[in-house]
């Protein structure tokens, strides 16, 4: 569905262009007096240098126009030279019924959808999944869910970290603590157990163990890296451990996902673009792009225009070994070859972002992308605690996401059963709803690109900007929605019906506005702007049913319009909240 302002625009156009004005003027905002008027033109004011006549003058005669115009209630020139709008309700009615019926809730599919791999998640194989990993996963899964709602092929990858030297430290760690292992008797042919000879519980224990211990035993780092070396150049027995830690790592991975409704389509893991790797570094160096500095294969990247140092793009080290840099730019290559997507969007902390500007330069200097692949990176800002330092846990260690989405599951459960009588085994469940949707919303509710504190006592709140708080509405909406079907009447068929009073119309004008907001979110890749529209939706809702009695309403058509209504400010919040990645229960 066209959406509304585009709408007023056309309408306005029309004025200016009868009234003999250019209609490059007739740009319509919303109101920023919302006391005064709904939408407003300002262009009279530019026009009036043009056409060498007051603004108010100007504004007039399109005011003259307008005020004939059916879509608009009232249409007044004020001084300066403002045409202040208001929409007439009938208008406005007809629209909300048509984005009723609109299975897409008037949001329109994108016109040339196209295909986008996002990059998020990126937890690291073998190490719990902490919450620096929470952002990532929080985000990227909320604009996955937009860009599909909008039409677009979104491949979501989870890009394992499961490549590199924690392998190796988990793999004589192995060694020293069971040695008879078959994996490790160099002379066994056989073929090696399918039950991997470790629990997700012991794997997480036993890559800090081997990490803290490396750090002051220097050959025990070294025997890492030879096992490392070992595992990357197929030796038998360490691949065999490497397919146990994969599996029971991601295993656990799924699970913690899945708690905080996050899915990937792919599974794809730094390791899986290893095999690009040589052809890659042959391709660079062949064509002049890749040069040797002190041992090491380098590719510049400075551009004229930099005004903080970008150092060369490093794609081997001097021994030979890839790096970071080397991996995302074969995973380039590969996801290139799988897919040609229009976009590759990462999602991942904004401490990398000289990574990503090395890499995305690389990529198109050498031209392992083309110019109609975009390659974007969103970087996300640090999860603070109160203390305004990173998150950690009160003994001061990273905090494990599951411990986190416990205590805030017990956290609101408590408040749930101090509530209300509640069944307890339902209370868990709704704990569950409540404490993703304060998590959740949260984050998404602060521009990603910023820091942000993680206060648990605010984000479980039932009231202020929470997801509690807009799941709370919907909750609401559906209890007034079952009595009205309790008291015999049905939800088929209700229409809306034109606004007879204010706090009526402020939710209608809010309504009639999701369309564009959910285009612009995604275009600017920022769920915020959903978390601040719901606030407000949420908002006027509430004004609205504190000043309005719905079910005692004796006018039944009326009262139906009232509830197509709430059926509609359900379906918004729904479906807002379902791209945002967490959904509300019944009752809570
Ligand atoms: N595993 C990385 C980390 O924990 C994040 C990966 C981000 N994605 C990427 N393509 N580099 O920091």
């Amino acid at each position: 569905m066209q959406k509304i302002l585009d709408l007023i625009t056309e309408q306005v156009t029309d004025a200016f262009v009868k009234a003999g004005y250019e209609e490059k003027f007739a740009k319509v905002t919303l109101s920023n007096r919302p006391d005064l008027c709904e939408y407003q033109c300002n262009g009279a004011m530019a026009a009036a240098k043009a056409y060498r006549k007051a603004p108010i003058m100007i504004a007039g005669d399109v005011v003259a126009l307008l005020s004939q115009n059916p879509m608009f209630e009232e249409a007044s020139a004020v001084n300066p030279g403002f045409i202040n709008l208001k929409l007439s309700p009938e208008f406005l009615a007809d629209y909300l019924r048509r984005m009723q019926e609109d299975e897409n809730l008037s949001v329109e599919k994108a016109a040339n959808p196209k295909r986008i791999i996002i990059d998020y998640g990126g937890p690291n194989v073998a190490k719990p999944l902490h919450v620096g990993h929470l952002r990532s996963a929080i985000i990227g899964e909320s604009i996955k869910r937009m860009g599909r709602f909008l039409g677009h092929e979104m491949i979501g990858d989870v890009h394992l970290g499961d490549w590199g030297l924690q392998m190796g430290l988990i793999i004589v760690e192995l060694k020293r603590r069971k040695p008879k292992l078959v994996y490790f008797d160099e002379t066994y042919t056989g073929e090696y157990p399918e039950e991997a000879p470790f629990t997700i519980g012991e794997l997480e224990e036993i890559y800090p163990a081997a990490s803290a211990y490396s750090k002051d035993h220097p050959e025990y780092k070294e025997e890492a890296m030879q096992a490392t070396y070992l595992l990357q150049h197929g030796h038998r027995g360490y691949q065999a451990i490497l397919k146990h830690i994969m599996n029971v790592s991601v295993a656990d991975l799924k699970k913690n996902y899945e708690n905080l409704n996050v899915t990937f389509d792919l599974w794809k893991g730094e390791s899986d673009a290893q095999p690009y790797i040589p052809a890659m570094v042959d391709y660079m160096k062949k064509n002049g792009y890749a040069y040797e500095d002190q041992g090491a294969l380098v590719v510049d990247v400075k551009e004229e225009t930099d005004t903080k140092e970008v150092p060369p793009c490093m794609i081997l080290k001097s021994d030979g070994a890839s790096l970071y840099t080397t991996t995302d730019l074969a995973t380039i290559v590969q996801r290139m070859e799988d897919y040609k997507p229009d976009e590759i969007l990462y999602v991942v902390d904004k401490r990398q972002e000289m990574h990503f500007i090395q890499v995305f330069r690389c990529a198109r200097k050498t031209k392992l992308v083309g110019d109609d692949t975009k390659l974007t990176f969103l970087g996300f800002g640090t999860m603070n605690g109160k203390d305004g330092k990173p998150f950690k846990t009160r003994e001061g260690g990273v905090m494990r996401l599951e411990s986190l989405l416990t205590s805030i599951n017990e956290e609101m459960y408590r408040k749930i059963m101090d509530n209300h009588e509640i069944d307890p085994d339902e209370a868990r469940e709704t704990a569950k709803l409540v404490g993703l949707s304060a998590i959740k919303y949260g984050d998404l509710s602060n521009q990603a690109s910023k820091d942000y504190i993680f206060d648990i006592d605010r984000f479980t709140s039932f009231e202020g900007n929470t997801g509690p708080y807009i799941l709370y509405t919907i909750v609401r909406i559906k209890s007034i929605l079952h009595k009205y079907q309790e008291a015999g009447k049905s939800l088929e068929g209700v229409k809306i019906q034109a606004a007879d009073k204010m706090s009526e119309k402020d939710l209608m004008l809010e309504l009639s506005r999701f369309n564009s907001v959910m285009e612009n979110a995604f275009e600017e890749i920022a769920p915020h702007k959903i978390c601040s529209y719901i606030y407000d939706l949420a908002n006027v809702f509430n004004r609205f049913y504190h000043e309005t009695k719905i079910l005692t309403e004796e006018d039944s058509t009326k009262q139906a319009s009232y509830i197509a209504l709430l059926l509609l400010t359900r379906d918004v919040l729904e479906c807002c909240i379902d791209v945002l990645g967490f959904s509300a229960p019944e009752r809570m």
